[in-house]
């Protein structure tokens, strides 16, 4: 049996589907570009059946992203396969993933097929996905509420039929991590043909247990995992990459040395992009990628890391790619210090203009913060980063409120390039300022959520907001950053804004 664990990430397919983490086809591209050189084997870009913009992306993503395996996902129809095809058939290694229910509750109540029907639906899929491309991934969702003579009957079809991998989901995250194991070992155990494919697990975290269920049916002989970054997907999310991948890598005594060829160092980055893309952050405990994973608060910790680091940490921060935190650049620092750190903190491919631009917020920085650190300074370049092109740019703003509770504010924006202002008074400075900008915007979005966090310690910090608004059928995510908490909250508003009016903008185009 190989030693090597094959990584299928799907951020970009189960993880968009977290509420809120809708991406634009640029964001996507990026973030596809980071899985690449995060080292995964397989990228599920996206579900191209699902919209015209699904299909657009995926295509896309095949198009530019290189020497990784750039994967469609497809319900077991002919028009699904089709669409999928259309998304990855320009990629250097093309996937199609299909897949039908096989739970009793689904064949009977969302499917409405028969058990046979069912299979039959399965083979065609499958042998209609091998008439385009060799590489044909098979799932049986909710297969861990399905019969397992039924599952090891149908992957036997699809397997007959040409499937390469066969995958076995935890759709509702209903299994336990030794049941789990004895089914996979079921179905190798009585699946004709399964010793010729590749076993795949995908497991959702619906019982905190993803990741344990994963690394159980890894130890017995799955070869691929289905993860995402953070954990991100449907409802309490799919297993995190970053949390497999250091299982194996600090656990080689349990695992037998099965590992994945991963950049480990990538792993940070990855997160913290794909938490300023989505605007989903993960919380400061989060395994590996949370902001407290390696910080030691306890004296007695502390004394046990001065004397020896592996008193208390199984793994190095810099393993995973976090970096300690380098004082200080100021504002005499100049530009030429400025970019080199840039380069350092991993952004050394921005445009001159972008830099200049980054240059002169730092500069503005300098004058209101004692300290400039490096995480301030990619807190101002995560949020330059995530800025979409702008039909509402701020110029100026203002608000007061008093022990009452009611505020008043006026602000200012150019709207396609015509300055206008308006006031408001509301509940607190914050929903003045937000009704104020409503005015002058000409439309109102849910605030479905509202995040404040500091960059850095120390009263002269920078606050970072995130929103997330609802707009009709959409949720669109803003972040700003700035010492003022109440400037950092419009700024992130109006970034919400400006991505609801660039994806209004090319539905009416399209
Ligand atoms: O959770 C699930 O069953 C899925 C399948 C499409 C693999 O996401
Ligand atoms: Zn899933």
């Amino acid at each position: 049996m190989s030693d090597r664990l094959i990584i299928f990430d799907t951020t970009l397919r189960d993880g968009e589907q977290s509420p809120g983490a809708t991406m634009t086809e640029d964001e996507k591209i990026e973030v596809a570009r980071q899985l690449a050189r995060l080292g995964v084997d397989i990228i599920e870009a996206g579900f191209p059946a699902a919209s015209p913009g699904d299909l657009a992306a995926v295509k896309r993503i095949s198009q530019e992203i290189k020497g990784v395996t750039i994967c469609g996902l497809a319900r077991a129809n002919f028009a699904d396969i089709d669409a999928a095809w259309e998304g990855v058939r320009d990629a250097e290694q093309p996937r199609i993933h299909t897949f039908i229910a096989t739970s009793p509750i689904h064949m009977e109540y969302k499917l409405r097929k028969t058990p046979d029907e069912v299979v039959e639906a399965a083979r065609a899929a499958v042998r209609h996905a091998r008439s385009y491309v060799s590489d044909v991934e098979f799932s049986a969702e909710d297969a861990t509420r399905s019969d397992r003579d039924f599952l090891c009957r149908i992957f036997a079809a699809a397997i007959e039929e040409g499937a390469t991998t066969i995958n076995i989901p935890d759709t509702v995250g209903y299994a336990t991590p030794q049941e789990f194991a004895e089914l996979v070992r079921y179905i190798q155990e009585h699946t004709p043909g399964i010793e010729k494919v590749t076993i795949s697990v995908h497991c959702h975290n619906d019982l905190g247990l993803a990741t344990a269920n994963t690394l159980a049916a890894i130890q017995v002989g799955a070869r691929q995992a289905e993860v995402t970054i953070n954990g991100l997907g449907e409802r309490a999310g799919n297993t995190a990459l970053e949390e497999v991948v250091m299982a194996l890598h600090t656990r080689k005594d349990i695992y037998g040395g099965v590992l994945p060829r991963v950049v480990t160092e990538q792993i940070v980055p990855t997160s913290k992009l794909v938490q300023r893309i989505t605007g989903i952050h993960v919380q400061p405990n989060k395994a590996i990628v949370g902001a407290n994973a390696f910080a030691h608060e306890a004296g007695i910790h502390q004394d046990g890391m001065l004397k020896h680091r592996a008193t208390y940490e199984i793994m190095t921060p810099q393993s995973v790619g976090w970096e300690a935190s380098r004082l200080v650049l100021g504002k005499h620092s100049g530009r030429a210090g400025f970019s080199a750190r840039l380069k350092e903190l991993g952004y050394g491919d921005l445009s001159r203009e972008r830099i200049e631009e980054l240059y002169q917020r730092f500069i503005a920085l300098c004058d209101r913060k004692k300290t400039v650190t490096d995480a301030d300074i990619v807190a101002i370049v995560e949020e330059q980063l995530a800025q979409v092109p702008e039909q509402y740019v701020l110029k100026g703003w203002r608000a007061h409120s008093g022990s009452d509770g009611r505020a008043e504010a006026w602000v200012k924006l150019l709207v396609n390039g015509v300055e206008r202002e308006a006031s408001a008074s509301g509940n607190g400075q914050i929903d003045a300022l937000f009704k104020a900008i409503d005015r002058l915007v000409g439309r109102h979005c849910e605030l479905a959520s509202f995040h404040v966090d500091a960059v850095t310690p120390g009263e002269d910090a920078q606050g970072e907001v995130s929103v997330h608004l609802r707009c009709g059928d959409h949720v669109y995510n803003g972040r700003g950053v700035a010492t003022d908490v109440i400037e950092a909250s419009v700024r992130a508003y109006l970034m919400a804004l400006n991505r609801a009016a660039l994806t209004s903008s090319a539905e009416v185009v399209s």
